[in-house]
């Protein structure tokens, strides 16, 4: 009568569930490592250490108040100056780092403190304080990341994830979950999500507070991948399948069945 029929995973060949295994071990190590990448990409911008909702605001539509020199001052390059001079550089980028101004009040501070790591010479990895368009780098509002940069990530997002999803979601169809709903809620939330995720990341620029949409997507997303992620391995090699799947030979109930 029907022409698709889904199999409970005790029911697949060996060689199937060797297959299916395999995938979800190396997807479940690239979620971690992305994990790894967002903590690394975003943690720590407000200045403290933990992964917050505050950093994604800055990584996605900038610090309103600060600058990456402001930011550099209260943190690793604090004590690299006393705290009155500190103020002179905080005053001058909060009345607009004019350039007119820099000669005579900030440079001499910089060349005192500062141009001695900070020149090519020393170090060509950092920002060149030796001139003003060197300092002009570090004085730029920050505005967080481009649309360019927004655009290019979020094509890779969409088209992998989809995939990664799909292969996961697929291998999950033959497990025995119930009610059916849930086991459907598990397999469609990470693609809605996955939407959200993305419109948020330009809704930030917009209103920051969209950054919790980010991480409640985020959420939702990584919750439906464990739980498909545990249910398939566990019912793929532990599961004892109950007496109603084993009388159908392991045919998944269908909607008009169920
Ligand atoms: C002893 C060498 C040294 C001195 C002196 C020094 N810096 Fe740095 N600075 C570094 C190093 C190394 C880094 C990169 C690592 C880090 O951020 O801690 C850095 C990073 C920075 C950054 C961040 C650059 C970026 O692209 O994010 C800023 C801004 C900065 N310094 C400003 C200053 C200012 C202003 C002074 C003077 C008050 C100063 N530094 C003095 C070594 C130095």
């Amino acid at each position: 009568m029907s022409a698709y029929r889904s199999i409970h995973f005790s029911f697949l060949p060996m060689s199937m569930r060797v297959l299916f295994t395999m995938v979800l071990i190396v997807f479940g190590t690239g979620y971690l490592m992305a994990m790894i990448q967002v903590w690394e990409n975003h943690a720590g911008k407000d200045g403290n250490p933990m992964l917050s909702a505050k950093d994604l605001m800055i990584s996605y539509s900038g610090n309103p108040e600060g600058t990456k020199l402001e930011a550099a001052l209260r943190a690793s390059m604090a004590d690299m100056l006393p705290a009155e001079k500190r103020q002179v550089i905080f005053d001058w980028l909060h009345a607009g780092a004019a350039q007119e101004e820099f000669e005579g009040k900030i440079n001499p501070i910089l060349q005192e403190h500062c141009v001695m790591c900070h020149n090519p010479d020393a170090n060509p990895h950092l920002p060149n304080f030796s001139n003003y368009d060197g300092v002009s780098k570090v004085t730029a509002k920050d505005e967080g990341m481009n649309l360019h940069t927004l655009v290019r990530v979020s094509h890779i997002h969409l088209f992998s994830i989809t995939f990664i999803f799909f292969i996961v979601g697929y291998i999950f169809t033959h497990a025995y979950v119930r009610p059916t709903w849930l086991k459907c809620v598990l397999i469609a939330a990470p693609f809605a999500v996955l939407l959200t995720d993305v419109a948020s990341w330009y809704l930030t620029k917009v209103w920051s507070g969209f950054a919790w949409i980010v991480i409640i997507s985020g959420a939702i997303m990584g919750t439906s991948f464990a739980a498909m992620w545990v249910i398939s391995v566990w019912q793929m090699w532990f599961y004892k399948a109950p007496a109603e799947l084993c009388d159908r030979g392991g045919q998944l109930p269908s909607l008009n069945q169920a």
